[in-house]
């Protein structure tokens, strides 16, 4: 039987299922381990299912034992993850796509609605004792009717034009390339930043962490947005000069932010906290039982697959 290394404690569910295809070494305690930990621990395995918690750089991998030949990263990003890296030590990575689109996508509306109509302020008046209706309370953007740019029209970014759609927005895209009619469903292509972003009233980021997506939103691309613009980031926090974004945000060139991941994770750019144009939640895009059910299923599935000697479909490298 293989042995497959856990480093983060799964649903009880999936934990039974590796169990009954695998030897496994789980982390009952959930502790986030270090990349010396995962090396030693891991030792003995064949197989890593890593989290979006877990670094694995160039380094950890020249360290991990040669009998690990797979990675199966529980998440549809595998930023954390030196896929050439692995590649050249031929270990395999797979990723988890399709199965977060939906609670991705429905997170990435509720940053934008939560940002642009102002929900943490909101939180912070409700609580106090006496707040009161009036005409200029509290006043947002609507999104109705307005111009959404989508930066990233993959499976995610797709899944938010479907949404905006329900609100009844002109939908524009920036992609690495153009998509076909069916899945631009009307969708207008950009086929640069500055042109997307000089319409979008509403940004939502939605492209993969690479290195050439590292800081794409800067002083520089902050510019090109109209101003008063409503920016949500369901991706990655190496997407954002936070730097930068706090400047925009203090300046209401950009009205308000919404974002649910953060450059160093969990650690959060103190600067966002002082502003109240922000509306932050802790990287829960893919967080509902059913979804993260499916991703550690479908992370188990290409481990099966994998040591059956066949394909996964999820392979990355
Ligand atoms: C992913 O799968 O990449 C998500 O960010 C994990 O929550």
């Amino acid at each position: 039987m293989k042995k497959i290394f856990v480093t983060r404690r799964l649903l009880k569910e999936n934990e039974d299922k590796l169990k009954e295809i695998f030897e496994v070494k789980l982390n009952a305690s959930d502790k986030i381990y270090s990349p010396s930990e995962i090396i030693e621990g891991s030792k003995d395995c064949d197989g890593l299912l890593t989290s979006v918690t877990d670094p694995i750089d160039k380094d950890t991998i020249s360290k991990l034992s040669t009998k690990i030949k797979i990675i199966a990263n529980g998440a549809v990003g595998f930023g954390n993850i030196d896929c050439k890296a692995a590649k050249e030590k031929g270990i395999a990575v797979t990723n988890t796509p399709d199965v977060l689109t939906d609670a991705t996508a429905d997170i990435a509306i509720l940053l934008l609605l939560g940002a642009s109509r102002k929900a943490y302020e909101g939180r912070i008046e409700a609580e106090r004792e006496g707040w009161k209706w009036s005409w200029d309370f509290l006043l947002g953007k609507q999104m109705s009717n307005k111009k959404i740019g989508i930066l990233g029209m993959g499976r995610i970014g797709r899944a938010v034009a479907k949404r905006a759609r329900g609100f009844n927005m002109e939908i524009h895209y920036h992609n690495r390339s153009r998509l076909d009619d069916k899945l631009e469903e009307g969708a207008i292509y950009h086929k640069d930043i500055k042109s997307l972003f000089s319409i979008s009233e509403f940004l939502s980021i939605n492209c993969p962490a690479t290195p050439d997506t590292n800081k794409i939103i800067n002083s520089k691309t902050l510019n090109y947005l109209p101003s008063n613009c409503v920016i949500g980031n369901a991706a990655r926090g190496d997407v954002v000069d936070d730097d930068a974004m706090i400047k925009a945000l203090s300046s209401q060139k950009v009205f308000a932010y919404g974002l649910d991941v953060y450059n160093g994770e969990p650690k959060i750019n103190p600067g966002y906290l002082k502003l109240k144009n922000i509306f932050l939640l802790p990287h829960l895009g893919s967080a509902t039982k059913r979804t993260r059910w499916d991703m550690a299923y479908r992370a188990t599935k290409n481990l099966e697959v994998f040591f059956k000697g066949e394909k996964p479909q999820d392979l990355v490298n």
